[in-house]
């Protein structure tokens, strides 16, 4: 097998034992995890299909995402539902369709990204459609200068944890659109101090113990069978605990215009049409279940 990411091979004990962390974190931070799908990057082998199966997903809320043809088209070809695209234009694209989702899992075993990617990210949290997820990411520790700038301000809080430094980058790049949407809203003085007073004496104080706060946030490390370290994170949409932490319910704020839920840039329609193609063979899925379910209810009667 090529040594490329998306045809690695993933199988080995440390991996299989996080995956299933992941998994279970997912299951157990959902309050119904049948409500929405799953978006998670299978690589060419899928192995997250089995574990999350087995946790109580079903088959047709798990959607993969893959940007390498050869990839996709070994995992659709092992019965996976697969978008072909970018991940976080399809986790904006799902967002925005009618279905609901539940978990983001961002397996991406690279390094700490760019500030960009943060604001990819709080741009998807923040649409209607991912508001009650569940997020999981988990980053390479090394060879990353795409995340100096996150590493030079956080490290002395989260040491050298690439999934505790990126929930505190994305954090802030969260607590810093709040209060510029409030500047750009026209937001009194007053209101405008208010609202960051509550927020950032709430919040930043936690930066160094968010286990078990608002977030319920848990991190992870493992080794691969190299060496190198991979660290995650896992925790719930930030915007879903806006209201516990502010008094400001999640549905003022979107009225008010406060939460930009304006993508800056457009939606490749490459990857559009593959979430389309996708949610409609979901449909499918989903119909077949329920026609088996009613057939078998009415062979008992
Ligand atoms: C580390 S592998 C996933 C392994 C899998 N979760 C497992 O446990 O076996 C990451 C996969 O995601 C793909 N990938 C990485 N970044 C991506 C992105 N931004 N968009 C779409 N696919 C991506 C890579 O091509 C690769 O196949």
């Amino acid at each position: 097998m090529s040594k490329n990411g998306a045809m690695m091979d993933y199988w080995f004990g440390q991996k299989n034992n996080w995956r299933r962390w992941a998994w279970n974190q997912a299951s157990s931070l959902l309050t119904d995890k049948h409500a929405g799908v799953s978006l998670y990057l299978p690589s060419a082998t899928d192995l997250d299909r089995k574990i999350a199966l087995s946790k109580g997903f079903v088959d047709h809320n798990l959607i993969g995402v893959e940007r390498n043809r050869s990839a996709l088209q070994e995992s659709r070809a092992n019965g996976g539902l697969v978008i072909h695209g970018d991940f976080w234009d399809a986790v904006h694209c799902v967002a925005r369709s009618s279905v609901a989702v539940s978990f983001v899992f961002g397996d991406f075993c690279s390094g700490l990204p760019h500030e960009d990617e943060y604001i990819c990210a709080m741009n998807a949290a923040s649409l209607p459609g991912t508001e009650k997820a569940i997020f999981c990411f988990n980053f390479m520790r090394g060879r990353d200068p795409s995340g100096n700038n996150v590493r030079n301000v956080f490290s002395k809080y989260a040491g050298k944890h690439r999934g505790q430094l990126f929930l505190y980058g994305l954090l802030s790049v969260f607590l810093l659109g709040m209060h510029r949407n409030l500047i750009n809203c026209g937001a009194t003085n007053e209101a405008l101090g208010e609202f960051a007073g509550r927020w950032f004496k709430v919040l930043m104080p936690l930066y160094p113990a968010f286990d078990g706060s608002l977030l319920k946030a848990r991190f992870n490390s493992y080794q691969s069978t190299t060496g190198q370290i991979f660290d995650s994170c896992c925790f719930a949409n930030p915007f879903g605990v806006i209201e516990s932490a502010t008094g400001i319910s999640l549905s003022q704020c979107r009225s008010a215009n406060l939460i930009n839920q304006r993508r800056e840039f457009r939606l490749p329609a490459k990857t559009l049409n593959s979430t389309r193609a996708v949610l409609a063979h979901r449909t499918m899925r989903l119909n077949w279940k329920t026609a088996d379910k009613e057939q078998s209810r009415n062979s008992r009667a």
